[in-house]
């Protein structure tokens, strides 16, 4: 069966787009092709504000909501047209949709304790437009069932990268980074995951607000600066970074109010420098759950890292140093292009839930059962 998988991340970048075949019973993916389409600026921008509480109106959630609809369609469209493959070979799309909040802390309402989160990128739009069956929204399921509601990828991660005789460590350095377990010869019940707190996220926040830049591309203004040990330490101590799993998190803890204080601490410090540490924090605060929460307990082989931080050569240097003497090795190493493993995993998501088939992981978000994940928007022929 050929699905299509849309992403995106919480860098607000743009949108991965997979074109996946996928084996009887969902037991195998083969990437047939594999597309970023970049956001324009502006609309980073005014996802990122969303999503940072910049004030906003429910006109603009509602809005953006509808608009993202049509760049994923766009999206899944222009996929099969570089792929050469008709769109109706297509059976069905999974659609992540962007995140524009994440609240997975319980908040009191009466008797109620409410968890929640909002991915938007309306999926009828989607569905709409391509005439094919849409599932999206994957995360609320899980939340309501008394999960994290993320990360969603290490499903993806254990049948695909699962070895007999290496345990492996698989992080993603998205906006936020994540890890998952893999324990050699493990089962799906004995995966963990979960993040361990910034990514690409206060990088680029930083490079926007001090360099008018997208990002810090290849490392190149923290190559020129040195690591500020006290503030290292100081963000090392972020409580998110030391809260044991499960655990996730978004803009809420990494975004605008850490840059702003940043910013103002930035008087003592030169923007090289500053990037610098920023690099480090983000490889020590990876490092570091690393080591508690999965070494102390576990044995470990190698780690293969993906995502759009792989590109960032001072994070990757600093993250190879700090795990020593273990193999810190990017995805392409095991014949995966590292961008597209997220993009990937909704599409097998999807085709678990057209199925009826659970994928929600209660060992990896704490939920009190695996539940079938999303929701479906069935195209005109559905039945
Ligand atoms: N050449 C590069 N140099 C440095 N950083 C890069 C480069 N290419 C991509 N990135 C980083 O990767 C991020 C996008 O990564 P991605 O995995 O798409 O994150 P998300 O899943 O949050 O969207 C960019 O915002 C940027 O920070
Ligand atoms: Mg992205």
């Amino acid at each position: 069966m050929k699905v299509i998988g849309l992403m995106s991340g919480t860098s607000c970048d743009g949108i991965d787009a997979a074109l996946v075949e996928i084996g009887p019973k969902g037991r195998s993916t083969h990437l047939i092709h594999f597309a970023i389409f970049p956001y324009p600026k502006k609309l980073q921008r005014e996802l990122i504000d969303l999503a940072t509480g910049f004030p906003q109106s429910v006109a603009t959630v509602c809005h953006l909501n509808f608009y993202l609809g049509e760049r994923f369609a766009e999206a899944a469209i222009q996929i099969c047209r570089q792929a050469h493959i008709p769109l109706a070979q297509i059976k069905l799309i999974g659609s992540h949709g962007q995140t524009v909040h994440h609240l997975p802390t319980p908040k009191k309402e009466g008797t109620w304790s409410v968890r929640s989160t909002l991915q938007i990128g309306e999926p009828s739009v989607i569905a709409e437009r391509t005439g094919i069956t849409t599932v999206a929204d994957f995360r609320p399921r899980d939340i309501a069932a008394g999960g994290e509601g993320a990360p969603l990828t290490p499903f993806f991660h254990f049948h695909q990268f699962s070895h007999p005789q290496k345990s492996r460590a698989i992080v993603n350095i998205g906006g936020i980074s994540n890890v998952t377990y893999l324990a050699a010869c493990g089962t799906l019940q004995e995966v963990r995951a979960f993040d361990t707190g910034p990514g690409n996220m206060v990088i680029d926040g930083l490079a926007y607000a001090l360099a008018h830049k997208r990002m810090d591309r290849d490392g190149k203004i923290a190559r020129a600066g040195a690591v500020h040990s006290p503030l290292l330490s100081e963000l090392m101590r972020h409580p998110f970074i030391r809260k044991p799993p499960p655990k996730s998190t978004g803009r809420e803890a990494f975004g605008r109010t850490l840059i702003e204080s940043l910013c103002r601490k930035k008087k003592n410090l030169s923007t090289p420098d500053l990037m610098a540490t920023i690099a480090a924090f983000t490889a020590e605060s990876i490092t570091y759950n690393i080591k508690k929460f999965i070494m102390e307990k576990n044995p470990l082989d190698e780690i293969v890292v993906g995502g759009g931080g792989v590109r960032n050569p001072v994070v990757m240097q600093r993250l190879a140093e700090s795990l020593a003497p273990l193999p810190v090795r990017s995805f392409e190493v095991l014949g995966c292009d590292s961008r597209a493993i997220e993009a990937i995993t909704f599409a097998l998501l999807a085709y678990y839930t057209a199925h009826g088939m659970p994928t929600g992981m209660p060992s990896v978000t704490g939920a009190q059962r695996s539940t079938v994940l999303g929701k479906i928007v069935p195209a005109a022929s559905y039945l």
